[in-house]
């Protein structure tokens, strides 16, 4: 790209005039760069990608269905706004027979979101002042730091650890730190570590909250994939509605992704000032997949049936790990299994070293062309997503035999 002027102007938040001339590679361009290697190397192999983070099927049949019609309505077709009725209203019957929260009000709590993300990029405009602190953890979705941050927040990271069972030790945030937060952003079923809460752990944040005059914001896109019993929402939280508001998603337990919906429920205020900020930023999701995804919402039975493939996919993803040693442990729900790197492994008499989750990501694609994600935030481990691409149920079995076979060519030491 030639330079210009234009290189000049851009704002201090995204590099200033150093935007984009750097050299360093991202994660997710060096997985991209390896997997490419990894192919040219090995001409007509299959690659296994088990590090995508979404859904590797359509939404139902039906939901597609319900879509086609509603997008010929007229009535459907101009703006929605922060409108839609249809899905407002099925998201609080979907809290209620779902998650059993019954004390929403539609018109007071409620409030549709172009997705999770889109809902973490806009709380920070309603919250966030120069200076202001937003806790966060780590490893973790990032967008709603990102967007602390252009705007003269800091992010306070608190790290997942397995020792803590992955949830935040909220009694090691420095009291000055403490002191300038207003936000505290949690994620439960966790991306990337699987973990889930627990009713105690909602009931601390929410005491924390109180105490410390903060609001709480759980993304709650990975809700209803659970492999036993019902999701948890923090809003079933006593106390939970004057503290905070939950994110929902139709992306990961409706095979939506590229639909972009979801909802902001919880805290009137919180909502309200959602609503407003969104008002000035979007113009809300069109209608017609409003009313679809309402259809869907009034379906968790596809959720449950989403969620048993991913179950029946981890017990038998864990067994294989497990069997070569790795120290894999099935998640209660979500699609990621987290697991620690060894410290080295052996293949074909050559013996690499670890001390790094990148390095191993990268020796997994190059040596067995199986792809990971790395995180090395907090102690380093892999994330597995059972998203994987399997034409059918046979076809499955035979993906994660190919993993237990490539596997087995090597020896891991721990
Ligand atoms: C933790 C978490 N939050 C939010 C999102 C975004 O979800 P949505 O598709 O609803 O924007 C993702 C997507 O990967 C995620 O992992």
């Amino acid at each position: 790209m030639s330079q210009s002027y234009i290189q000049q102007l851009f704002a201090d938040r995204i590099g200033g005039s150093g935007y984009g001339l750097g050299t360093e590679i991202y994660k997710f361009e060096k997985i991209k760069r390896a997997k490419r290697a990894a192919l040219t190397a090995n001409p007509g192999a299959e690659l296994i990608d088990m590090g995508v983070g979404e859904p590797d099927e359509m939404a139902f049949p039906d939901v597609i269905d319900q879509l086609h019609s509603a997008a010929r309505e007229p009535g459907n077709r101009g703006y929605a706004d922060n409108g839609g009725d249809a899905y407002k209203h099925a998201a609080v019957r979907w809290m209620k027979n779902v998650c059993g929260v019954d004390s929403l009000d539609a018109d007071k709590h409620v409030c549709h979101s172009i997705g999770t993300k889109a809902a973490l990029s806009i709380l920070p405009y309603c919250f966030i002042n120069p200076g202001d602190v937003a806790l966060m953890t780590t490893p973790g979705y990032p967008v709603f730091g990102t967007h602390a941050k252009y705007i003269g927040g800091s992010v306070f990271n608190m790290p997942l650890l397995e020792k803590n069972h992955f949830l935040p030790d909220l009694s090691s945030i420095p009291t000055d730190v403490l002191k300038r937060a207003k936000s505290l952003v949690i994620n439960y079923p966790n991306n990337p570590t699987g973990a889930s809460a627990t009713p105690a752990f909602f009931a601390e944040v929410v005491a924390f909250a109180k105490q410390h005059n903060l609001i709480v914001i759980h993304d709650s896109a990975y809700a209803a994939l659970v492999f036993e019993g019902k999701p948890l929402s923090f809003l079933a939280t006593p106390g939970a509605m004057d503290v905070g508001v939950e994110l929902h998603s139709m992306s990961k337990g409706f095979n939506m992704t590229g639909w972009r919906l979801g909802f902001v429920a919880g805290n009137e205020l919180i909502v309200k000032a959602y609503a407003d900020v969104k008002d000035n930023t979007d113009s809300g999701q069109f209608l017609a997949i409003q009313q679809a995804c309402a259809y869907a919402l009034d379906h968790p039975e596809q959720t449950a049936w989403i969620a048993e493939k991913y179950s029946r996919r981890m017990d038998s993803l864990v067994g294989i790990l497990n069997k070569h040693g790795l120290a894999a442990k099935k998640p209660k729900g979500s699609f990621f299994l987290y697991v620690k790197i060894p410290k080295a492994a052996t293949k074909n008499g050559r013996r690499s070293a670890f001390e790094k989750a990148e390095q191993f990501s990268h020796w997994m694609i190059t040596e067995n062309l199986i792809s990971t994600v790395p995180w090395d935030d907090a102690g380093a481990y892999v994330r597995f997503s059972v998203t994987f691409m399997a034409k059918d149920m046979n076809d499955e079995q035979r993906v994660l035999g190919e993993i237990d076979k490539r596997l087995a060519s090597s020896s891991f030491e721990f």
